[in-house]
């Protein structure tokens, strides 16, 4: 693998997690929220959330891959990276463990919930997501803006 297929894989998984989260946060969920009452909302989210969240597994194995790909074996490690990409990578661990407990710990509470017909710990559990969502939505922006425009200015 060289260079332009490294960063590639390391952009289109970038688009993937980033762009899905934009558009679930910003068109979906208030239109679920004008149009769907609570349970077939609920359900409506977890049937999204199982249709996306395997492409966001998919985009990090690509993002960390390609990223550490990059450092190590073609600049020669972190040592002769610019202050950008330690902050990317920062951020981007951060992103990635927010991720992982949302996906293990309100997820799954959200699918039980649904399971049994339980709406307020259902309406709680996607009330979690939102907020964790929100901040990795805005972690994945600021990240993005750092890892392009952050080279003329974090060196
Ligand atoms: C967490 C582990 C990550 C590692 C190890 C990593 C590493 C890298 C490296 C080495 C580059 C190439 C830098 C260069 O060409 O000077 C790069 C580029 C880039 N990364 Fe990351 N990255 C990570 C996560 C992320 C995340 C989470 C995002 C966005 C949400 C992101 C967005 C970008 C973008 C947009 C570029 C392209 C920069 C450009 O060529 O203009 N990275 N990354």
């Amino acid at each position: 693998m060289t260079m332009h297929l490294a960063l590639t894989l390391h952009i289109l998984g970038v688009v993937v997690w980033v762009g899905g989260m934009f558009f679930a946060y910003m068109a979906l969920r208030p239109a679920a929220v004008k149009v769907l009452q609570a349970p077939f909302r609920l359900r409506l989210w977890e049937a999204v959330f199982n249709k996306f969240f395997p492409w966001v597994w998919l985009s990090i194995i690509a993002i960390l891959a390609s990223g550490y790909f990059i450092i190590f074996a073609l600049i020669g490690g972190f040592g002769s990276t610019g202050l950008y990409v330690h902050i990317m990578h920062g951020l981007g661990i951060i992103m990635m463990a927010l991720f992982f407990h949302v996906y293990f710990a309100p997820f799954n509470r959200l699918k039980k919930a649904n399971a049994t017909e339980s709406w307020g710990l259902g309406g709680d559990a996607l009330n979690q997501i939102r907020v964790l969502i929100a901040i990795n939505l805005t972690l994945g922006l600021i990240t993005i803006v750092v890892a392009t425009a952050g080279r003329y200015f974090l060196t």
